[in-house]
């Protein structure tokens, strides 16, 4: 399947997303036409290069033998300026110049740092994406962001950068553990509660076969995310409004990511503040109690906290929604379901309804 991502700019730009169970193979020659004589710089999350470096060398895809290949230690406390340096210094002293592109291949932490040096690395170069994490390929190797991590909070630095062309085979997945295929999936059930149904009901009728990592199963998940996100982010690449929708789950998420030292992982914190929103929503009287218990039974068969640990202070999470909000100076716009399908935005929080539903959620 292939999914054009059409940007409005000064000439249109086209962001190519390309997903099959033959990609892995069609990478050599596409990558090859893609280039147009540009010298070709190669970064690998170093774990995805051991685990797949051979088969792609074997594989002919262009570059890997001639000193391109940067390996990277790919990490969360790792995505950070100095990566984006130890990159381009790399990259210089390999020859590379105003002609070269930059290949990330890993999830979403190389994409970013990767994306983020092509996008400055002598005023910025073109990049690709070979996503190899689910979450890699249903969220941040769609839509064109990049950056990094600063020790005051997760991508503070950072450009919109869209890539040339976005590679997904599904069959990468084959080699990821399951705790990360579930981080990935939070997102894909939040694209399906956004926007798809028919998503939905697949999401709902397959877990085995996704967690089986069956090709086609994976096939379905990640184009329909994908189709879904680029749709988005055509109709508004640089968030001013209508891209927001994409973070259903994402306000108390991030609170619970911070508040508990991002141990809780991020797909997690996801599911739960996506069961918030629906929660909050089903209290406005806007959405059926059926249809909160649909995304709490999906949650469930995947294992995602559907509940706010005893630990945490559900004012303590208000107040992180707000600290953040007063970060990016802007209002709350926190995103509701309605039913599954379709969300609206909301600004208008009343505090104490919003602290009973979160107590209502407390868990063990
Ligand atoms: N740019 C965006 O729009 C966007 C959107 C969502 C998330 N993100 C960013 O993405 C990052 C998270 O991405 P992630 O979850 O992919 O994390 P990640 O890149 O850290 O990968 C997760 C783990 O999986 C391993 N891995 C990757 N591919 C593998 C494979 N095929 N087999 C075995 N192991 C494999 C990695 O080595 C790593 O340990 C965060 O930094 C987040 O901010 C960006
Ligand atoms: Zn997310």
């Amino acid at each position: 399947m292939k999914i054009d991502v059409s940007l409005p700019g000064g000439r249109a730009r086209v962001s190519r997303i390309v997903i099959g169970e033959d990609v892995m193979e069609r990478i050599a020659e596409e990558v090859g036409k893609a280039l147009r004589g540009r010298s070709v710089f190669w970064v690998w999350d170093e774990s995805v290069w051991s685990l797949w470096g051979k088969k792609a060398q074997s594989l002919g895809w262009p570059g890997l033998d001639e000193g391109h290949v940067i390996p990277f230690a790919a990490s969360e406390p790792g995505k950070r300026l100095t990566a984006v340096e130890f990159i381009a210094r790399r990259m210089i002293n390999a020859g590379a110049s105003r002609d070269s592109a930059i290949v990330a291949v890993g999830g979403g932490v190389t994409g970013d740092v990767a994306g983020f040096t092509a996008s400055i690395y002598m005023r910025g170069i073109p990049h690709f994406q070979i996503p190899t994490t689910l979450l890699a390929q249903v969220d941040s190797s769609v839509g064109g962001k990049t950056g990094v991590d600063l020790p005051e909070g997760k991508n503070l630095l950072g450009t919109f950068h869209q890539p040339v062309q976005v590679w997904s085979d599904p069959r990468f997945l084959s080699t990821l553990p399951d705790e990360e295929l579930r981080q990935g999936m939070a997102e894909v059930i939040k694209s399906a509660v956004i926007g798809d149904e028919v998503l939905w009901k697949f999401v709902e009728n397959h877990s085995e076969s996704i967690k089986k990592r069956d090709p086609e199963a994976l096939l379905r998940i990640i184009s329909a995310s994908c189709l879904l996100k680029s749709r988005v982010v055509q109709a508004d690449e640089k968030e001013s409004g209508y891209r927001r929708v994409l973070n259903l789950g994402h306000t108390v998420g991030h609170a619970l990511e911070k508040l508990t030292g991002y141990r809780l992982r991020h797909g997690d914190c996801v599911a739960t503040g996506m069961m918030a929103a629906a929660s909050l929503s089903m209290r406005l009287g806007m959405m059926q109690p059926g249809d909160v218990e649909k995304i709490r039974n999906v949650c469930e068969a995947w294992e995602m906290p559907v509940t706010i640990p005893r630990s945490i202070e559900p004012a303590d999470i208000i107040a992180a929604i707000q600290a953040d909000k007063k970060r990016i100076g802007d209002k709350l716009h926190f995103i509701l379901p309605v039913h599954i399908g379709k969300v609206m935005e909301y600004t208008e929080i009343d505090n104490d309804e919003f602290l009973d539903v979160l107590e209502m959620m407390r868990g063990e």
